[in-house]
């Protein structure tokens, strides 16, 4: 793709995550995880969920009417430009229930089909986290950049080479056999790295990595829509992501400076044999 095209994908995602991250943060009801009943609080989650992705496929419809739309909420449309926006209108939903400011409206341009596992490829994404006031954003062969209050600063993935002292965020999925196979994994995890962390925004763990506040990040069970944008931005921060054995998908994600790239995809390979193989 030409560099000009992509470098514009990169300025309409950018655009378009902080309009939705504005949304989020100035329509969410002060109260929401303390006054409200545990069914509707997330009712309003959903209700803001869906919001923010009506108003991103909206925004991106309207100036890319040719490329397709691919969220976490209803409302997909089918293009011919054979880009797709890949969307999560609001990562780090349990977060934003309860106004731990770790959440983040997560946009980016794929080429190939988002849902064939490995079968696309990020070209232009942004993570906003309006919470921070923070924007990370790439194009493909751009360099990694982090925004705010207008200025930007270029991202580098940590130079960290040993396991023993490396800080790896990790997180887990909603369903219990999946969360049983993460805990199994993890205990083999856990006593060979400094610590981990679980911060509840994939899309914000993997822009941590890219800025180096994580030494390295691993998960299972990720939707296209919760990695896309952080993926291209980890690789353009000069980090490595991929899988187990391939790309990253839906069955592994690993990313981490390019020094740990390797102990690390083989701790959580060991570890992931260690939880089993029928892996939910
Ligand atoms: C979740 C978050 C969380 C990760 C889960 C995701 P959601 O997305 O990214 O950190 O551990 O796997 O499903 O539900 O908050 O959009
Ligand atoms: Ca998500």
């Amino acid at each position: 793709m030409d560099s000009s095209v992509a470098a514009e994908l990169e300025r309409i995602a950018v655009l378009v995550a902080e309009e939705a991250g504005r949304l989020i943060e100035d329509e969410r009801p002060a109260d929401l995880g303390v006054a409200q009943t545990k069914s509707s609080a997330t009712d309003v989650v959903t209700v803001m969920d869906q919001r923010a992705q009506d108003l991103l496929r909206e925004r991106l419809m309207g100036r890319r009417p040719d490329d397709a739309f691919f969220g976490e909420e209803d409302g997909g449309e089918a293009g011919t430009s054979g880009l797709t926006w890949v969307v999560d209108p609001i990562d780090g939903t349990v977060n934003y229930l309860y106004g731990i400011p770790a959440y983040a409206v997560s946009v980016a341009a794929v080429l190939g089909d988002p849902s064939t596992p490995g079968g696309w490829e990020p070209v232009a994404g942004a993570v906003c986290n309006p919470r921070s006031g923070e924007t990370w954003h790439a194009y493909r062969g751009g360099g990694a950049w982090r925004t705010r209050d207008g200025s930007r600063h270029p991202v580098r993935a940590s130079g960290a080479d040993e396991l023993a002292t490396a800080l790896v965020g990790t997180g887990f999925g909603y369903r219990a056999r999946r969360r049983t196979w993460q805990v199994a994994a993890l205990t083999h995890v856990l006593p060979r790295v400094r610590d981990i962390r679980r911060m509840g925004s994939a899309a914000l763990d993997l822009c941590a990595v890219a800025e180096g506040r994580l030494d390295g990040y691993y998960e299972r069970g990720l939707n296209p829509w919760d990695m896309a944008a952080g993926v291209l931005v980890v690789e353009e921060a000069g980090g490595v992501v991929t899988g187990l054995d391939g790309p990253p998908s839906e069955s592994m994600v690993i990313a981490s400076g390019p020094r740990l790239a390797a102990p690390l995809a083989g701790l959580v390979g060991a570890a992931a044999r260690q939880a089993g193989d029928e892996a939910p």
